[in-house]
């Protein structure tokens, strides 16, 4: 437990006696022996990576969440990338997004040859603010990118309103938000595109991992190129057509999460809970259906 020191004593960044001796764990996934029995399964199956797990874990998490599509990717970042991407940003173009954040949210637009453009934040949320975001939107703008900071979805009704008028997508950087809700409905089906985590230090890990979610097939179908090379279709598509050949359509990366770590996801999966907490019921953040936008600082 931390203490808080008293006030007359010194900080310990001003030289006082630090409250823990050890610094916070990074990170501390919960992995019980189901989950270790799901991995073993895969490891002896034929399938390493582009396997059955894969579409398993992919349609179990767009169930989840409530959207129609859900496209993995090797990490959470990597599922920004294939978002922008999808979303049709290139260079010249601008996002908006927020400047509290980690660094990967505004990163993957710089991988575009976009640039970020910074809203601030409404200080009750630490959500980017939607009259600031208003302001911020030019000709150039393609795309706003909201963060449910903390798991506390951002403001998306007038996000959304703004990118209608704007002809913008809207991608949620929902990577610590799986679980959470925005006026009943469930973070990952209610943005253009929504972006997961499953890094250790996310709600469910996998080790590395991401996805994204959506209700569009044309954006399913690019993130899908765009995780594989850019391919027209995936080794188990060929495998099960018996065709041998592809067509490279666009230029893609190898973002592909492997079925050793789909195995853990859909077993991690299961165990969280209508919280969005494994094996517990920490309350994450969650707008209800009276919640008026944050006012500003
Ligand atoms: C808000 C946010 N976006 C994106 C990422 C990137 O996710 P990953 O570490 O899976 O690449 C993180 C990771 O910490 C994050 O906190």
């Amino acid at each position: 437990m931390c203490a808080t020191p008293p006030s007359q004593e010194l900080l310990a960044l001003d030289g006082g006696i630090p409250v823990r001796k050890a610094l916070l764990p990074y990170g501390r996934q919960s992995i019980d022996e189901d989950d270790i029995q799901a991995v073993v399964e895969v490891l002896r199956s034929a399938w390493l990576t582009g396997g059955p797990k894969v579409g398993e874990f992919e349609q179990a998490f767009a169930s989840r969440v409530g959207a129609k599509y859900a496209v993995s990717f090797s990490s959470g970042t990597a599922a920004l990338h294939g978002a922008v991407f999808a979303a049709g940003l290139k260079r010249g173009d601008e996002a908006v997004t927020s400047p509290l954040t980690f660094v990967a949210t505004a990163n993957c637009v710089l991988y575009q040859g976009a640039k970020p453009v910074f809203a601030d934040v409404s200080c009750e949320t630490l959500n980017i603010d939607p009259e600031i975001v208003a302001a911020k939107i030019t000709p150039k703008t393609r795309a706003i990118l909201p963060v449910a900071y903390a798991g506390h979805p951002a403001d998306l009704d007038a996000l959304l309103g703004l990118a209608d008028k704007n002809g913008l997508t809207v991608i949620e950087d929902a990577c610590h938000a799986l679980g959470a809700e925005y006026r009943g409905r469930r973070t990952g089906s209610i943005s253009h595109m929504s972006v997961f985590s499953f890094h250790p230090v996310k709600h469910i890990a996998t080790g590395e991992g991401g996805m994204v979610t959506t209700d569009r097939a044309d954006f399913a179908e690019s993130l899908r190129r765009f995780r594989n090379h850019g391919l027209s279709t995936d080794a188990r598509q060929r495998n099960a057509s018996g065709a041998w050949q592809y067509e490279m359509v666009l230029l893609g990366f190898n973002y592909r999460l492997t079925d050793v770590a789909c195995a853990l996801g859909l077993s991690q999966l299961k165990k969280l809970g209508n919280c969005g907490k494994i094996h517990g019921c920490v309350q994450v953040c969650s707008w209800d259906r009276s919640s008026k936008p944050a006012g500003r600082c």
